[in-house]
């Protein structure tokens, strides 16, 4: 079946299933999360692992992101290594690894103490197909913005001495983000609409990444987008979407979910 049936809408079924019937390259980005290590129980469900990821290949656009959101258990007093392993089969089936980005947690869960730090980040993946095709970089501000600092980057100095050959610039106002993101999670308004969900992501992580990795217009994909978050923030951002959930209860959450943006004015970001 063609793509153009699935566009804009939820999907009830396994998403290897699912984006078989997807023509090749016709996902810009998809940004997502599996269910990781049996941390959690989606009443066990399948995740077959390589053929998802082989899927991913196929259907994404040259140039075109796969943003993998993932973190792992600690079973018998080691870290599983799921993480790496999987991001390193991405690597195998021809992805670039373009960026290992952490999300890290402001409020993680307090855990039980077994002699380690509480943890609270996950990895993001970044995945290319080829060389990256859109990078809107988000900007902040410089600490020490407008100030000509006496520490030195090494382009200031001449080659082979420690003399400053030409003055230095002063520090510009803003300068492109770190790759290791902070989110508050499941505290905003519209991330307690996902209620009903384990796991979801916080609405902002996603929006942050669709406008780096997009364009309006573009195609966005969740393949077990659970609560729905990422269409909801696509719909939000102007960019089409495709959700896919194993879960008929998730499905039925997230389709409730992008409903209600649907009849709200949607925000004036810049995309
Ligand atoms: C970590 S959760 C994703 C949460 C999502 N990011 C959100 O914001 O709500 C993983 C999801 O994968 C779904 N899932 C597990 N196996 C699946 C499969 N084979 N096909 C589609 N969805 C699957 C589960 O039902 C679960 O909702």
């Amino acid at each position: 079946m063609e793509i153009k049936n699935y566009i804009n809408s939820i999907i009830e079924g396994n998403c290897v299933e699912m984006m078989k019937q997807f023509d090749d390259n016709v996902i810009d980005l998809t940004i997502t999360s599996p269910p990781y290590d049996d941390l959690r129980n989606y009443n066990g469900y399948v995740f077959p692992f390589k053929e998802i990821a082989q899927e991913l290949f196929r259907i994404t656009k040259p140039g075109g992101v796969v943003v993998w959101v993932v973190a792992d258990a600690t079973i018998d007093a080691t870290e599983t290594g799921t993480s790496f392993k999987q991001a390193l089969y991405f690597k195998d089936i021809g992805f670039k690894l373009h960026d290992t980005m952490i999300f890290r947690k402001r409020n993680p869960i307090p855990q039980i103490y077994r002699k380690r730090y509480n943890n609270e980040f996950e990895y993001m993946f970044v995945f290319s197909k080829g060389i990256v095709k859109t990078h809107n970089p988000i900007l902040v501000d410089c600490l020490h913005a407008g100030l000509e600092l006496n520490g030195t980057t090494y382009k200031n100095y001449s080659k082979n001495e420690q003399v400053r050959d030409k003055p230095a610039s002063p520090v510009k106002d803003k300068k492109i983000k770190g790759n290791v993101w902070e989110y508050v999670v499941g505290k905003k308004q519209e991330d307690q609409e996902a209620k009903g969900h384990p796991a979801p992501f916080p609405c902002e992580l996603v929006r942050d990444h669709i406008l780096s990795w997009t364009n309006a217009g573009d195609m966005v994909l969740d393949p077990m987008c659970g609560s729905g978050t990422t269409p909801r923030v696509a719909y939000e951002l102007y960019r089409q979407y495709i959700g896919i959930d194993i879960s008929p209860e998730y499905c039925e959450i997230a389709r409730k979910r992008v409903k209600k943006i649907e009849i709200q004015p949607r925000l004036a970001f810049e995309y």
